[in-house]
């Protein structure tokens, strides 16, 4: 069975009560139990994360390396200024999908930069809450391409 993590950055903790006209009303525990949920449906078992510091974040994506198939990541701000964060990407040698709640092109400029996009499989933003299932089909037709 493949395996998925998860990982959500800082102020994802606090979804549901902010900013809901930008992230929704959807908490992280409840898009947890889809995520937990949609990996049963595909027989793909799904580790659900999230942190504040970076460290900790850096210290999840080493590791995935060899124990996780592939990494989902939502790293919140931190994909706007951390070259750590991409460094430890790289590292790790696992397929990693970049996952964003809202439209990050469409928001202000300095959302428009992902430190995070040139060392990813492909980035999934703008869908809410849908983009965490749409990550997971991504992550593992990657994994198990059809065809
Ligand atoms: C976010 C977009 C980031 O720009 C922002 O800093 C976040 C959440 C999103 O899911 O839309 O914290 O990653």
């Amino acid at each position: 069975m493949k395996s998925i993590l998860i990982l959500n950055g800082p102020n994802l903790n606090m979804l549901g009560l902010r900013q809901p006209e930008v992230y929704g009303k959807t908490t992280l525990a409840q898009i947890e139990a889809m995520c937990l949920e949609h990996g049963q449906s595909k027989a793909v078992k799904i580790e659900f994360r999230q942190s504040n510091h970076e460290g900790v974040l850096i210290d999840w994506i080493h590791e995935a390396r060899g124990k996780f198939d592939g990494l989902i990541m939502n790293a919140g701000a931190y994909t706007h200024t951390s070259v750590a964060l991409r460094d430890a990407v790289s590292s790790a040698e696992v397929p990693m999908v970049e996952l964003h709640l809202s439209n990050i092109h469409a928001r202000e400029a300095f959302r428009h930069v992902s430190h995070l996009a040139p060392v990813a499989v492909g980035q999934i933003c703008g869908f809410g809450p849908a983009g965490y299932t749409l990550a997971i089909d991504a992550i593992c037709s990657h994994l198990d391409p059809p065809g």
